[in-house]
């Protein structure tokens, strides 16, 4: 298993582009499987979990070639309907294939995909849906197996407006019979990007960027040419290593309008934000405010940025709150901060940060995608030497973050074990 050695305290200046969403391009992979022929998919970042998706894929049948940023699908020789566990243990997000695959064949065999390091994490709102639709859903070891002679639309309504199940049940409606209403449906930028993604194939969805969703289904969707959206939840981690620790940290590529609730926490914070359409400039606070922060859906501030913004108030000057309403127990970072020196406390959902003058480098250890983020930035930021066991949760989300942060002056890097 690999892992960071990050000597801290470097300032961080110069440019970081930023790579495509990781949440936006696993459904597009997955609504690729809902027509046959050849797709070009740009600015698709390479991680762990895009490597996931094109090996359950392949396993469906599908042709794949990854160059650059660039994925070429072929769905023509898919034939496979089975999402098997060993690949959706690894990433929950393959259970996105359900909806495409009942779609295009029928029926569909997905490995459930169990618990995850920060909880539960269901997927009834998921199956409820399919079978309103009209699928007929079994469950055998482990597996859900789901038939639909074919898909029927319906009014589905959310009881949470969960990103996973709006995708999933978009998915199935585009090629279902009739009309599909889904009521308070997620309304994040990556499920924008899916909708559009969607409408580009032949798709009828109307009321894209709203709680509630409209589907007319059509009887056939086409391969189409498709970039994905920029990742905010690494712009938002780079704009927070350029709180701490920069002169001045160039952002590219980033798409402001998604980051409006993390530039005003950021601007509260104290810091001095330069933002235009293709850059955002940020340096470092000298006295960083305690800003309270309360995670919602989109366009509240993100559970995906709450850890790192964690690392960022246990340098404050104060005590700040952070609450989490959407997981509330995903906080496996709170133990891995405090050896590094910050003081935070933890009372259900709800992380009491008290903030210190320095943090100091330690062995810590990464136990999820964000929660490995906001230990990269603590250590970017402790005196000395932290090691960082684990990173593979880190490579599962972020797209070469040592060299990225590297490029622009940070001593960080990966040993190979
Ligand atoms: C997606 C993101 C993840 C992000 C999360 C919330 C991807 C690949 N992952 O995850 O990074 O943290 O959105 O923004 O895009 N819920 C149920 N039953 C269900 C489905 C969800 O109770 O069937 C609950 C969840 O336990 C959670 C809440 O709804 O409390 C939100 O989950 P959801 O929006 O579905 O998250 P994911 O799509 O899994």
């Amino acid at each position: 298993m690999d892992k960071f050695i990050v000597k801290g305290g470097k300032s961080l200046n110069g440019e970081v582009q930023i790579s495509g969403a990781k949440n936006a391009a696993l459904p597009i992979f997955a609504a690729a499987l809902l027509a046959s022929g050849k797709f070009t998919i740009r600015r698709v970042p390479k991680l762990r979990d895009t490597i996931t998706m094109i090996r359950l894929l392949e396993i469906i049948g599908a042709e794949i070639e990854f160059k650059d940023s660039t994925l070429e699908i072929d769905t023509t020789k898919c034939h496979n309907p089975e999402a098997p566990y060993d690949l959706v243990k690894t990433m929950r997000a393959s259970f996105y294939v359900l909806g495409p695959l009942v779609a295009r064949f029928g029926r569909a065999k997905v490995s459930l995909p169990g618990g995850c390091a920060w909880g539960p994490r269901p997927v009834d709102f998921h199956i409820t849906a399919m079978k309103q639709m009209g699928v007929q859903i079994d469950l055998e070891e482990g597996y859900i197996l789901a038939k639909a002679e074919k898909l029927k639309g319906n009014k589905i309504s959310f009881k949470f407006p969960s990103v996973g199940a709006t995708g999933n049940v978009l998915m199935a409606a585009v090629l279902a019979e009739g009309k599909t209403t889904i009521h308070n449906a997620a309304r994040e930028p990556e499920i924008i990007c899916l909708c559009e993604f969607l409408n580009k194939m032949g798709a009828e969805i109307v009321g894209i960027g709203t709680h509630e969703l409209t589907v007319d289904g059509v009887s056939a969707l086409k391969p189409v040419e498709f970039e994905v959206i920029p990742d905010r939840v690494e712009a938002a981690t780079f704009l927070i290593a350029g709180t701490l620790l920069s002169d001045e940290l160039v952002i590219k590529g980033a798409d402001r309008n998604h980051l409006e609730t993390i530039f005003t926490k950021l601007e509260q914070a104290g810091c001095n934000l330069e933002v235009e359409n293709d850059f955002i400039k940020i340096n470092r606070v000298e006295r960083l405010k305690p800003i309270d922060v309360t995670t919602a859906v989109y366009p509240g501030f993100p559970t995906d940025v709450q850890a790192q913004w964690l690392a960022l108030m246990s340098l404050a000057d104060g005590t700040s709150v952070i609450t989490d309403t959407i997981y509330n127990d995903r906080f496996t970072h709170v133990a891995e901060l405090n050896r590094l020196g910050a003081k935070i406390s933890l009372n259900d959902n709800v992380a009491t940060v008290d903030g210190v003058k320095s943090l100091k480098g330690a062995h810590v250890m990464s136990t999820d995608i964000r929660a490995s983020a906001s230990l990269v930035l603590a250590a970017l930021a402790a005196e000395g030497v932290t090691e960082i066991s684990r990173i593979y949760h880190i490579d599962r989300g972020y797209e070469r973050i040592e060299e990225k942060f590297s490029s622009v002056g940070a001593d960080i890097s990966r040993i190979h074990k």
